[in-house]
C-alpha cells in the first residue's frame, strides 16, 4: 500500500525545483522565522530538505530538525553540512510521536505542514507537549484557497497525488490554530503563487 509518506519519499528528489516555483512568500516567512529563533532551543518538525533549517539557523542557539521522510532527512543532511551548521542536529521523526522529553524546547517550527496532517489535533497536541509552557509556535502554512490562482494550482497539485489534508484561507488559519488553543501573537498573509499564512503564538 503507497502511503502519504512515500510520497514525501518520493518527492524529495524535486523539492528544491518546486520551492523555486512557490517559494515567493519565503523570503518574508525565513525573515521572521528567524526573528522568533533568536538565541532559542528549536525543534522544527516536518522540516523537508531544510529551507527554513538552514536560514533560522543562523539565529537560533540550537535546532533539532526533524521529518518523518528519509530521503527528506538525507537532503536535510547534506544542505546542513554544506552549510557547516554546527548547532543543527537531524533526525528522522514523525510529527506525532517526537521522542523528546515534555517541555524541552522555546520554539516548535512547523513550517508548510499543517494542511498535510491527516489529524490536526494530534499534531498540535504532540507539539504542545514538547514546548516548554509559554513557548511559541511558529506556524508558516500554504494557504490552498486564499486566492483563485492558487485554488487553480492546487487541483493541479492535486492531480499528481499531493496528500493534502486541508485547504486554508489565512483567515481560516488563524481561526483553526485559534480553536486549538493557540494564543496568536503574530500573524501575516505572505502573497505568491500560493500564499503562505505565517502564524505564530502560545498555548
Ligand atoms: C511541504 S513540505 C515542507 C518542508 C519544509 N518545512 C519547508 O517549508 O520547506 C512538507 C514536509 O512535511 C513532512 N511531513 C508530512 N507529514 C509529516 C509527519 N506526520 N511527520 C513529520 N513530517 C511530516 C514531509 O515529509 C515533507 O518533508
Amino acid at each position: 500500500m503507497t502511503t502519504e509518506r512515500d510520497y514525501w519519499e518520493r518527492h524529495a528528489r524535486n523539492y528544491d525545483a518546486s520551492m523555486r516555483l512557490l517559494g515567493g512568500p519565503l523570503p518574508r516567512m525565513l525573515e521572521l522565522a528567524s526573528a522568533a529563533v533568536r538565541d532559542k532551543q528549536v525543534l522544527e518538525v516536518a522540516a523537508g530538505t531544510g529551507i527554513v533549517t538552514t536560514a533560522i539557523a543562523q539565529t537560533a542557539s540550537n535546532i533539532v530538525a526533524t521529518d518523518y521522510a528519509a530521503a527528506m532527512v538525507k537532503k536535510l543532511e547534506h544542505r546542513v553540512r554544506d552549510a557547516r551548521l554546527a548547532n543543527v542536529r537531524c533526525e528522522q521523526a514523525d510529527i506525532y510521536e517526537l521522542r523528546f522529553a515534555p517541555d524541552t524546547f522555546d520554539v516548535v517550527v512547523a513550517a508548510n505542514v499543517l494542511h498535510l496532517v491527516p489529524d490536526l489535533g494530534r499534531a498540535i497536541a504532540s507539539i504542545q507537549r514538547v514546548l516548554k509552557p509559554a513557548g511559541l509556535l511558529v506556524a508558516p502554512t500554504f494557504c490552498h484557497d486564499e486566492t483563485k490562482t492558487a485554488w487553480l494550482l492546487s487541483q493541479l497539485i492535486a492531480l499528481s497525488g499531493f496528500p493534502g489534508h486541508r485547504r486554508f484561507t489565512a483567515r481560516s488559519l488563524t481561526d483553526t490554530l485559534q480553536h486549538q488553543g493557540l494564543r496568536i501573537q503574530r500573524s501575516e498573509t505572505l502573497s505568491g503563487l500560493i500564499p503562505i499564512g505565517y502564524v505564530e503564538g502560545a498555548f
